[in-house]
């Protein structure tokens, strides 16, 4: 039949598939669609012109042919769009997937709260001197956060106005302080007191008190309690003890000062200043113009603490002190405001050294 096309036809023909395999994307496709198969001035629409000018005896086998080729061209071109449209596919799905070669993507990672951090350097302060850490409850009976710390039964930190009481249940409450660990670690190794010597330990901790919220109270704050007991303990053995370590912790040329004061578990009873860390005791804000700034009470243990935990005071002495934590937070960083420790945002952790 092919004697009835015209020969520019049938060289297109013959040039399809060639034609067709030259096609490297979609527009181009679709170029060769619009000239072979397209309604106006393509080859398909020639063949049509043809068709209905033939003489009618040709009319059959014309048609016939010019349909095998119209076929041939469109499976042609169906298949070459579903292959460049799956590559196309491939190509967006690569472009946009893990490329091995880079680096892997850094998670974010978390961090010890700056708190954290502080305690747990105080801890190595004190380690290499033989202090281990003790813990105790947050929850605490009036037995361990009072009476063993000889604190008498009209002594202000014990009202309500003062302290957290649990509604259901008034002999145990929030301890306000760490020194409870104290009644508490004394009580469990005072059977072995002997063999080992002594016992010498911090404890790290929670406590809680009822204040209101400002720049410089929380209801709930951090202390770290030392305590120390062995034979002929006395205050030389407390002021080298806290020389050392608070010049590890603020400067090796920091001064500490004990000034006398009232704890009923310790007699005598003092509070101990350090000079100024920020201004060398200059005078700054920070130390009030003073050149000395408060940073934890402490004392020789009163005989009563060690009786009430069946440890004979006329052999054994010791001492204790307790700090605040975010007080000595807020010094060591120059942080204003106590409330800036727990409200935990990462712009001021990631200021205090935390998050990376
Ligand atoms: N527990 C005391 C307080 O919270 C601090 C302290 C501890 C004082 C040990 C002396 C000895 O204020």
């Amino acid at each position: 039949m092919d004697h009835l096309l015209p020969v520019e036809i049938l060289e297109a023909g013959h040039a399809f598939p060639q034609a067709l395999a030259a096609c490297g994307d979609l527009d181009a496709l679709l170029r060769l669609k619009g000239a072979y198969v397209g309604r106006e001035g393509s080859h398909a629409a020639r063949l049509m012109e043809l068709l209905k000018g033939a003489p009618k005896e040709q009319k059959r086998d014309l048609g016939a042919a010019i349909n095998a080729l119209k076929q041939q061209w469109e499976e042609g071109l169906k298949a070459r769009q579903a292959e460049l449209e799956a590559a196309k596919k491939n190509l967006n799905a690569l472009a946009s997937s893990w490329d091995p070669s880079l680096p892997p993507p850094v998670p974010a990672r978390g961090a010890l709260h700056p708190l954290n951090r502080l305690m747990d350097r105080l801890v190595e302060v004190f380690r290499p001197l033989g202090f281990h850490v003790e813990e105790g409850p947050e929850i605490e009976t009036e037995a361990h956060n009072f009476d063993g710390l000889n604190i008498p039964e009209d002594h202000p930190a014990k009202a309500s106005s003062d302290t957290f009481y649990l509604a259901a249940h008034p002999e145990l409450l929030l301890r306000t302080h760490t020194s409870p660990v104290q009644v508490r670690t004394l009580l469990r190794v005072a059977p072995s007191l002997e063999r080992h010597g002594g016992i010498r330990f911090l404890a790290p901790g929670r406590v809680y008190r009822k204040d209101e919220i400002d720049p410089t109270h929380s209801p709930m704050f951090h202390q770290v309690e030392g305590m120390l007991v062995g034979h002929d303990i006395g205050m030389q053995h407390l002021k080298g003890t806290l020389e050392y370590a608070l010049r590890a912790l603020f400067g090796p040329h920091t001064e500490i000062r004990l000034r006398p004061s009232y704890f009923p578990f310790v007699e005598p009873g003092c509070e101990v200043d350090v000079s100024c860390p920020l201004c060398d005791a200059k005078g700054c804000r920070v130390c009030k113009g003073s050149g000395w700034v408060e940073i934890l009470g402490a004392g020789l243990l009163h005989p009563n603490v060690l009786r009430y935990a069946g440890i004979d005071p006329e052999e054994w002495s010791g001492w204790a002190f307790g700090m605040g934590v975010e007080r000595m937070a807020m010094m060591l960083s120059q942080t204003p405001d106590l409330r800036l420790f727990f409200e935990n945002d990462q712009r001021f952790l990631k200021a205090m050294g935390g998050l990376d």
